[in-house]
């Protein structure tokens, strides 16, 4: 039996001479467990878009193999994330997956915590020597807030946000965080999670696999102005000649999102920041993919489209052209990665060549290698 490191020595070479990662790492129970603890329990984690949290009270959970996290919004409006587990005996305190209130009640023996974490009564703790309720908040998960999004990480000494993204563009000049959510579906694929961002790395599949999104994209134009950064990769590409925006018609009469460049009129961008989100920028929408590991074989996807308010008050104003076009071509990926999956499982897989345009993907697989095998524990 080779070693990881052995599994995977062909994938982390210069582009040209590399080959595509071994089929094990795909669906290998013992690999999933592994890239649970290097990956998913270290790195930064994009659990949705600040609006999830817009009102006082307003809180959800977000499930990830065998922790379970409760991002709210405490009376102040100000967003924590807790670890959902009773202090008491450790109980689920959450179990609705959205909602608004005003405290946490464990329904076990009814410690009762509030949208900070402090735990605010305990029935008859009193007659508990030395007990004091200031001991026992609710265990805190580090949260930031990136471009208007929530980001977690179950790791205390992770490096923040702003050095492990230090390289990405800037698009501050969007004001993401102002945006509302006009569209939301979600899926369960039967796949693994590395296929989801490997396939959204590259359009090498478009011609073949998306013809209503091939007729109004190109292929491959732009190459050089990809970014391969620590932490994440991706750059635009162009939309084609007659065409202003990614929907059924490729034409829309919405403007674009306040703050869009004139010179990238003709853009679309895209971006996977490692691990879980992907960021897709249309002039006048943002489309974002959250990606969340449910086993080795197995994905859930969360999908949402967004678009300013000064769009959404126009007359008229119907976003579904957008949300029906990406639903379709989700639903052609997602088919593309579980026929991906099956192909993997083969005894008879070997690890094939990198074709020119999947640079990104190549970055994706280098950048896993190093985070999953590269490290000892
Ligand atoms: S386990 Fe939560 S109150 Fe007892
Ligand atoms: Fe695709």
């Amino acid at each position: 039996m080779p070693t990881a490191v052995d599994w995977v020595g062909q994938t982390d070479r210069d582009f040209e001479n590399a080959l595509t990662l071994p089929g094990r790492v795909y669906w290998d129970p013992a690999v999933f467990a592994r890239e649970e603890q290097q990956i998913f329990g270290k790195d930064w984690l994009c659990v949705g878009h600040v609006s999830r949290l817009a009102s006082p009270g307003d809180f959800f959970l977000v499930n990830l193999g065998r922790e379970s996290v409760i991002l709210a919004a405490d009376k102040q409006g100000t967003p924590h994330a807790f670890y959902n587990v009773c202090r008491h005996r450790g109980t689920r305190v959450v179990n609705d997956a959205s909602g608004s209130c005003r405290l946490f009640r464990c329904p076990y023996h009814d410690w009762a915590y509030g949208l900070d974490g402090r735990l605010m009564s305990a029935p008859n703790m009193e007659e508990t020597p030395n007990f004091r309720r200031e001991d026992f908040p609710l265990r805190e998960v580090r949260l930031e807030l990136w471009n208007g999004f929530l980001f977690i990480n179950l790791d205390p000494d992770a490096l923040p946000m702003s050095a492990v993204y230090d390289d990405f563009p800037d698009l501050s000049y969007l004001n993401l965080h102002r945006l509302q959510r006009v569209g939301y579906h979600h899926y369960d694929v039967d796949a693994n999670w590395k296929l989801i961002c490997e396939n959204y790395n590259e359009c090498y599949h478009c011609a073949l696999a998306h013809p209503q999104l091939h007729r109004i994209s190109v292929d491959r134009e732009y190459p050089d102005l990809n970014h391969v950064g620590k932490h994440f990769t991706g750059g635009p590409m162009a939309i084609r000649q007659g065409f202003n925006t990614m929907t059924t018609s490729g034409v829309t009469d919405r403007a674009p999102l306040p703050g869009w460049k004139d010179s990238d009129k003709d853009m679309v961008m895209y971006f996977n920041l490692y691990p879980n989100l992907l960021l897709s920028i249309a002039p006048d929408y943002l489309l974002t993919h959250y990606i969340w590991p449910t086993g080795p074989e197995t994905v859930y996807i969360e999908t949402e489209w967004f678009c300013a308010t000064e769009q959404i008050e126009q007359p008229g104003f119907d976003p579904r052209d957008a949300i029906e076009f990406w639903d379709t071509t989700n639903r052609q990926d997602w088919g593309l990665c579980e026929n991906a999956l099956r192909g993997l499982r083969s005894t008879g897989h070997r690890p094939g060549p990198y074709q020119s345009w999947e640079t990104c993907v190549h970055d994706f697989d280098r950048w896993y290698v190093r985070r999953v095998f590269a490290c000892q524990d």
